[in-house]
């Protein structure tokens, strides 16, 4: 079905493009919160008091304690009132006997359950950056809003996700649980997955805390050294989106941000977000990240992690002793007033009541298998996986597939690994549920065409004695479809990358399928870009995938034959090299551009455009942009940028576009990016079809963030790009006028 998408900025209020997907039921047994932010109200602000004028100290630090599950938790822990919070339990019957024993505790203060659903629970949808690839919020937060239902079904009330730190770095191996390079795109994939968590039941963590994405060397957990220009510009706003859309959580990020550790850092914790954005929800740490603070080197001892901590603004331990072990002696000790206990116990219990712990019975665990991986829930994983898609070559028209293709020979064992169309982060996802590529093909293969496979090498591709046998199925085939990438656990936390290489011998085994001279279409699995420059050239076609989830091949037969149109598009720059890295579209201009001439700013070895520019992807399609109408040339600083442009899909398919909206600021006090995102719609375009397209963008929006926060839009020349990229050539220049 067509569904036409016309955008705009600020108000994204479009609906998807495909629109099959639904969100689901509301069913009495599993609540649903609304997307607006925590503000403390009276009535429960008064009901805390008067829990904490009953609680004792030890209730109070147990409160701020989350406990890392596993199989010996000890269920009097939850009695005896010590444990505010505890993180992985996995299933409705577990969960179910931990918050009875909660309730049971002298106040009988219910326990806040958690785990990391990152991209679905049981029915797993795309990996986050999937997720942005879509450039699709309304999907994503369908697709969240499933993921919470699940969740809830099971009795857990909180999800560790989702994680917007944004990253120009492919090396850091996290990326792929993130919304990529861009702040636009990342706050509303931010506040469309927390407003989807909460519809379907669960409340949401804004992680990590922040500018984790800037990991110095890509290099997991390292330092990060970010002026506090660029934290605004950034790595905040997606934050802040996803607290206006209703995050009540948010989690602290492992690393040292400018040499003090996130955990402890009262300038980002008490400073920018509790006090300049008036956050009332609880602020938890990171898995042992209190302890940390002694590796980190700003405290001697456990008791001086805790209370610096807690100083700076930390409400919950996440798996660690340091608060258990430490809090209320440094409170007796009057190192830490007892009154920032009480507003953290507060913050937590806060949290409790919004989610109606104290007052609603909990779900049936006999009921939760009812719940699970639904066929609308596929539905909607199933869309959204094809949605992530990103279609980046596609010589000689080669896809989708022609009826002539009567023999298609799939390559590389990743077509048939369960586990490497989940991704890292799997939550309750099982293997046997899931499509592969291999079984996705040979599903939608019309009869009279036949799916042979030949692995040619293992899923890290070290062992090549299967070359041989793959090369002569691709010979005797029409078509090869070659999967090929990174596993699972390669692109993850903990796996920084130095070569972005597709692994192993792959490259070899594609250069051999290549060389048999029939069309090969590469499908990539993996979390990150690679620099796959060779492949660019020589595949006839490439599909990158990401890990799509429990519909993985069952998504990829569907933009391989042509059901679907592919329509994602890329959340990070692809470099052609690692030396380009940190690569991304919204780089500052130089006093000397690249020219010919030596004393440029460029490499003499490679060039400084990317492989593929953020923003990219093809569709099935072929659209052509022109007269791009700027309707406000002259507009006031409190008034709305409208622009439209016009669109012919001169193709014989249906195209499906995202129209993308940039901006560069010609001359500002600062030098400001060559383009920034700020506005994006999709459009669905039948052959022959040619449409206009608005695209708004609030002058407000124009803003770059001085040192202490201040946004300033500066009067003068804005120069508008509109395109099918970061690559946008199609401009027009707007005027804002105003003191
Ligand atoms: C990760 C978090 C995650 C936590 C709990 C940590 O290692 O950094 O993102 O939520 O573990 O599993």
């Amino acid at each position: 079905m067509t569904r036409i998408l016309l955008m705009i900025g600020l108000a994204l209020t479009l609906t998807h493009a495909a629109g099959a997907a639904e969100l689901p039921p509301l069913d009495p047994a599993i609540p649903s919160y609304p997307a607006e932010p925590l503000r403390p109200d009276p009535a429960t602000e008064k009901r805390i008091d008067a829990l904490l004028a009953k609680m004792t100290l030890a209730e109070k630090v147990g409160q701020l304690r989350m406990g890392g599950w596993s199989q010996t938790f000890d269920l009097e822990e939850a009695r005896s009132g010590i444990i505010g919070s505890l993180t992985g339990a996995p299933d409705a019957a577990a969960n179910a006997a931990i918050v009875k024993a909660a309730r049971q505790s002298r106040l009988g203060i219910p326990i806040l359950l958690t785990d990391n659903v990152i991209h679905g629970f049981r029915t797993l949808i795309p990996a986050p950056i999937g997720l942005a690839a879509t450039f699709d919020p309304d999907l994503v937060r369908i697709a969240s809003a499933w993921a919470g239902y699940e969740a809830a079904a099971i009795g857990l009330h909180w999800t560790l996700s989702p994680m917007i730190d944004i990253s120009r770095d492919p090396r850091w191996g996290r990326v792929v649980e993130g919304p990529g390079e861009d702040p636009y795109l990342a706050s509303k994939i931010s506040a469309a997955e927390v407003s989807g968590l909460l519809r379907g039941g669960i409340i949401a963590t804004l992680k990590h805390y922040v500018g984790y994405g800037a990991a110095e060397a890509g290099r997991d957990y390292n330092s990060t050294w970010i002026p506090p220009e660029l934290l605004h510009d950034l790595y905040l706003p997606p934050f802040k989106a996803g607290i206006d859309a209703g995050a009540m959580t948010v989690m602290a990020a492992f690393n040292a941000l400018n040499g003090l550790p996130a955990t402890a850092n009262p300038r980002m914790l008490d400073g920018i977000l509790k006090h300049d954005w008036g956050f009332a929800g609880l602020v938890t740490s990171d898995w042992d990240s209190v302890w940390e603070l002694q590796n980190h080197g700003i405290a001697a001892d456990g008791a001086e992690a805790a209370r610096k901590a807690i100083l700076a603004g930390l409400d919950m331990e996440m798996a660690g002793d340091m608060f258990k072990d430490n809090l209320a002696q440094e409170v007796e000790a009057g190192r830490v007033p007892l009154a920032r206990v009480d507003d953290a116990v507060r913050r937590v219990l806060r949290v409790k009541f919004r989610l109606g712990l104290f007052d609603r019975p909990d779900p049936d665990p006999k009921l939760a298998d009812t719940r699970l991986l639904t066929p609308a829930a596929k539905k909607t994983a199933r869309e959204i996986a094809a949605a992530s898609l990103v279609l980046l070559e596609n010589h000689n028209d080669t896809l989708p597939f022609k009826p002539g293709i009567k023999k298609i020979a799939v390559v590389g064992s990743m077509a048939d690994t369960p586990s490497d169309h989940m991704g890292p982060w799997g939550a309750n996802g099982r293997e046997a549920d899931v499509v592969t590529t291999l079984a996705g093909l040979k599903a939608r293969a019309p009869d009279g065409t036949t799916v042979t496979f030949a692995p040619g090498c293992d899923r890290e591709c070290k062992d090549t004695s299967g070359f041989a046998a793959a090369v002569d199925a691709a010979a005797a085939a029409d078509i090869v479809v070659a999967v090929m990438g990174e596993t699972w656990y390669h692109t993850a936390e903990g796996a920084s990358r130095t070569k972005l290489d597709l692994p192993g011998h792959y490259e070899e085994l594609l250069e051999s399928l290549v060389a048999t001279g029939k069309p090969v279409v590469l499908v990539v699995l993996g979390g990150r870009p690679m620099t796959i420059t060779w492949a660019a050239r020589n595949a006839t076609a490439i599909l990158y995938a990401w890990f799509p989830g429990t519909e993985a091949g069952a998504a990829i037969a569907d933009v391989l034959f042509g059901d679907v149109d592919p329509s994602g598009r890329l959340p990070m720059t692809f470099p052609r090299a690692v030396g380009q890295i940190p690569i991304y579209y919204a780089h500052l201009p130089t006093g000397r551009p690249a020219t010919g001439d030596q004393y440029s700013s460029k490499y003499i070895d490679e060039e400084n455009d990317p492989l593929y520019p953020f923003g990219y992807g093809l569709s099935y399609g072929r659209i052509l942009y022109d007269d791009l109408r700027i309707l406000t040339p002259r507009i006031g600083l409190d008034g709305v940028i409208t622009t439209d442009v016009h669109l012919t899909n001169v193709g014989t398919h249906q195209g499906t576009e995202t129209v993308q909206l940039y901006v560069h600021d010609l001359v500002a006090g600062r030098s400001r990016p060559i383009k920034e995102l700020k506005a994006f719609a999709k459009v669905v375009l039948a052959p022959g079809e040619s449409r206009r397209v608005e695209l708004k963008v609030p002058v407000a929006d124009l803003a770059y963030h001085l040192d202490d926060g201040t946004a300033v839009v500066e009067p003068g020349r804005f120069q508008i790009f509109i395109g099918g990229s970061s690559r946008a050539t199609l401009s027009g220049m707007v005027v804002v006028e105003g003191k």
